[in-house]
């Protein structure tokens, strides 16, 4: 389907969003030809340079970090669409300069903000001194969108005097993950989950996103930052929000959207009175991972030795609505921890009465394992009849397992950031989070906050290349399960 052509503007051109993220993900798109034809790129920053170094600079970007082959005929295609103009984004009269390059008879003004929140009161600003701005236009952000409820409302607040909420698109890039949206289908589109998803059927739920990664060298965002507002705050509720909700009306943006915050509106809060059963805050000390040692985090390059942020989290969230009461969703993150792993776990209720003692004293739950990243994939693990002809039935769990990459041998996996660039320049803002969604996230995650400074106490440790604090294991285990692992 053709859409209008548009002139995207990347504030921050030269940034390592930009390089690392956004550049590579408009080249790939060109390489599929989802790019409209006239549709241009304009990169603006506040070093001095021309078009030409602004080229070679994405060229040396994609050399860097595009991990399939450049082609040279889309190169050459990509590059075409490439400019660059220098602005000191402080100052708004320099914003006029856009009015040179910009065109808004044909083409869509969207403005993608890759440069840190500071900086967005004036761009706003000089967007709409500059008079380029029409109710067409649009402003894509992400996170960090403040680092509480004020400050995300003083940005959105700032937001708001230039542009309507229409025309603001608010990226989680884990919405622009394949297996997260495939969540809707395995939910919406498959009747046997559609009618056992809820507190009849289902026990528990766990949400797990370990990462490998550590801090790299983004030490003072990140000490500042926590792992419960840098990954929670977000990533982690988003998919929440989608395990959770009710069925929405239809797909468009609206409906998505206000299932959502009826669940964050759900989420029990976490204050002083449970934070110390409810939630665990863990920070890694030096450790394998993969047979390398690695540096704890007050090792890790700038460090301040006395730090007491968190870089693991543990919760566990309760939903007071019909659908899930009784049913807890235990959610853990962490950096540096075994392996990269996303995964949903559902485990449902036990049988009511047990028949075949001779192989299980207690049957094993049924369990729906949807692994969101790598290896995406859905697993189902039931029971089932070994063969043979022994006198008693004898059972053996066993795995109903599809793996996406075996399925759809034939799709090729879009990047996050693919989609949802892409889903910006079309306007399409169901993938984007409402103002109304942010603010929710973070009234529920500076309760934490807040209980947390209340308890003052310190983070409890654990290895590099461990599952996380032993407090960990202990939180689910006081309500008699345990992690899967
Ligand atoms: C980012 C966080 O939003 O998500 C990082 O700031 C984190 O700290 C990253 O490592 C994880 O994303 P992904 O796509 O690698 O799971």
């Amino acid at each position: 389907k053709a859409f209008k052509p548009c002139d995207l503007v990347l504030f921050g051109a030269l940034g390592d969003l930009s390089r690392r993220k956004l550049l590579i993900s408009l080249y790939r798109l060109e390489n599929a030809n989802l790019i409209e034809p006239d549709t241009r790129i304009i990169g603006v920053d506040r070093h001095e340079h021309d078009n030409a170094q602004f080229v070679a600079i994405a060229y040396k970007s994609l050399q860097e970090f595009l991990t399939d082959e450049l082609d040279d005929a889309i190169w050459q295609r990509f590059s075409a669409r490439l400019a660059y103009l220098q602005i000191d984004l402080t100052q708004a009269e320099q914003y006029k300069k856009l009015k040179t390059v910009t065109d808004s008879k044909t083409r869509v003004l969207v403005n993608y903000f890759a440069v840190s929140p500071f900086l967005f009161k004036s761009i706003c600003q000089g967007l709409h001194q500059s008079g380029i701005l029409t109710p067409e236009s649009r402003m894509v952000m992400e996170k960090p969108i403040g680092h509480n409820l004020k400050s995300s409302k003083d940005i959105n607040d700032e937001v708001a005097k230039v542009f309507n909420e229409d025309q603001v698109f608010r990226i989680d890039h884990y919405l622009g993950k394949e297996t997260v949206l495939n969540l809707l289908a395995l939910r919406f589109a498959n009747s046997i989950f559609t009618t056992n998803w809820n507190h009849n059927t289902i026990d528990h739920i766990q949400i797990t996103v370990a990462e490998e990664v550590g801090i790299e060298g983004r030490w003072e965002y990140f000490d500042k930052t926590g792992q419960l507002r840098d990954m929670v705050q977000n990533h982690l509720l988003q998919i929440l929000t989608f395990i959770a909700m009710e069925p929405p009306v239809n797909l468009e943006a609206e409906s998505i959207h206000n299932e959502k915050i009826k669940v964050l509106k759900a989420l029990r809060p976490i204050t002083v009175n449970n934070v110390e059963e409810k939630t665990v805050r863990g920070q890694y000390t030096s450790g394998y991972l993969k047979g390398n040692a690695v540096p704890g985090y007050l090792e890790e390059e700038g460090a301040n030795t006395e730090s007491t942020t968190e870089s693991f989290v543990a919760l566990r969230v309760d939903i007071d609505n019909w659908r899930w009461a009784g049913v807890p969703f235990y959610l853990r993150t962490g950096k540096r921890m075994f392996g990269k792993r996303t995964e949903i776990v559902v485990y449902f209720k036990q049988l009511p009465h047990n028949i075949f003692k001779d192989s299980f004293r207690d049957l094993p739950p049924n369990k729906l394992i949807i692994h969101l990243q790598p290896n995406e994939g859905v697993e189902i693990e039931m029971l089932n009849k070994i063969p043979g002809i022994d006198e008693h039935i004898k059972l053996k769990k066993t795995k109903l397992d599809l793996s996406f990459s075996e399925a759809f041998k034939q799709s090729r996996i879009f990047g996050g950031y693919e989609k949802l660039v892409l889903e910006a320049m079309r306007g399409n803002p169901t993938l984007f989070l409402s103002r109304a969604e942010i603010e929710q996230a973070w009234a529920w995650i500076d309760s934490i906050q807040d209980a947390w400074r209340h308890s003052n106490s310190a983070p409890k440790s654990y290895p590099a290349g461990s599952w996380g604090p032993v407090a960990s294991v202990a939180l689910v285990a006081r309500d008699g399960r345990a992690w899967e692992e």
